[in-house]
């Protein structure tokens, strides 16, 4: 098969920023995907629905001319979270989920969530309205080794969550391990995950062989081989738990080639083409559609879009970096040529 038409596609996990740099990304996005579930990680967080609503606009502002996308908003769960205003705003169609990110995990989650029994009664109330939420899986504690910290949320928090609230329809987002693979073919209907392009490429050596590569750093980190390979077969198996989301999350070349690098990978400018070639080789081109544009609209309960893309089996030189008005920004894939290009 030499080309490849599929319902247009969403992306269903992403970090936009702000200002420049938000007006900078959007278009990379905007040109492959119909939708996307933008990230509220800003400085301050996005944790009401005024803020969801005014961010949005930003965002759609920064939507080229001609091209229809839109941007699917979520909230950034603290410890004081008011129920009233989540639910409302998603009853107003602000937001879209919820976003649980555990205090200290990443980049801008320092306002998260200290304990989820701090929050137990948002979550009862989004399981009671079937609003979904979207967690960073990981642990945070000093204690816990970082290639560990996934595999630990499942235990401590993801697995008596789900038992305590059944009903509560969770992404547990960018999977990296064979025991959240494990954990999510094992879960009933309401757990979905997404995958990003890079946990899908590349193991934790390519991070560290040969030098230490800042442009491979992103939370969770990448793990073994093993997992790599088990995620894999998960996105390439056609159960409809698991579904696109590039975690795209940029940061300037110089932040990332720091003393303390960020954490973030810049997949968005070939994600489709980042994607694609993983079904390709695991000979799964028939599965690609469900993971990219059909299992998240299911799983969201949104309508699945109109319209199709086109990728054609030809050749695309990735970039060394693409200037950010004026600041660097190495994509994933940098350098290296990729075999299906988005037509
Ligand atoms: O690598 C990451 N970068 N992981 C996250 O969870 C956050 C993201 C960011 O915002 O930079
Ligand atoms: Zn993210």
């Amino acid at each position: 098969m030499n080309e490849i038409t599929i319902r247009r596609p969403d992306d269903w996990h992403l970090h936009f920023r702000d200002d420049a740099m938000m007006r900078f990304v959007v278009p990379y996005t905007a040109r492959q995907f119909a939708r996307a579930i933008v990230m509220p990680n800003l400085t301050p967080p996005v944790t009401s629905a005024a803020m969801a609503k005014a961010y949005r606009e930003r965002i759609v502002a920064a939507v080229p001319d001609g091209i229809d996308f839109m941007p699917l908003m979520t909230c950034y769960l603290t410890d004081n979270t008011d129920a009233d205003d989540l639910a409302q705003g998603f009853a107003d169609g602000v937001f879209t989920a919820a976003k649980l990110y555990p205090a200290g995990a990443t980049t801008n989650s320092d306002s998260g969530v200290t304990d989820v029994a701090k929050i137990m009664g948002v979550l009862e109330r989004m399981a009671e309205i079937g609003m979904p939420l979207c967690v960073h899986g990981e642990v945070t504690s000093a204690d816990i080794d970082v290639f560990d910290r996934e595999a630990v949320f499942i235990d401590r928090v993801l697995g008596p969550l789900v038992e305590r609230l059944p009903a509560l329809r969770i992404i547990f987002e960018h999977i990296t391990t064979s025991e959240a693979v494990q954990f999510v073919d094992g879960a009933g209907e309401s757990i979905g995950a997404t995958i990003t392009p890079q946990h899908l490429h590349i193991n934790r050596n390519a991070m560290l062989v040969g030098g230490i590569r800042p442009h491979a750093y992103c939370l969770p980190v990448a793990k073994r081989e093993a997992h790599r390979l088990a995620l894999r077969k998960a996105a390439t198996s056609g159960s409809a738990k698991y579904f696109l989301g590039t975690d795209s999350a940029p940061h300037t070349r110089e932040a990332k080639e720091s003393a303390c690098g960020c954490a973030g990978i810049f997949n968005a400018p070939f994600a489709l083409e980042s994607y694609l070639t993983v079904f390709d080789e695991e000979g799964a081109l028939d599965k690609f559609e469900g993971f990219a544009s059909e299992n998240g609209p299911q799983f969201y309960r949104l309508p699945l879009n109109q319209g199709t893309v086109t990728l054609r089996r030809a050749e695309v030189r990735v970039p060394d970096s693409v200037d950010a008005s004026g600041s660097p920004v190495v994509p994933f894939h940098a350098g290296e040529t990729l075999r299906w290009t988005l037509v």
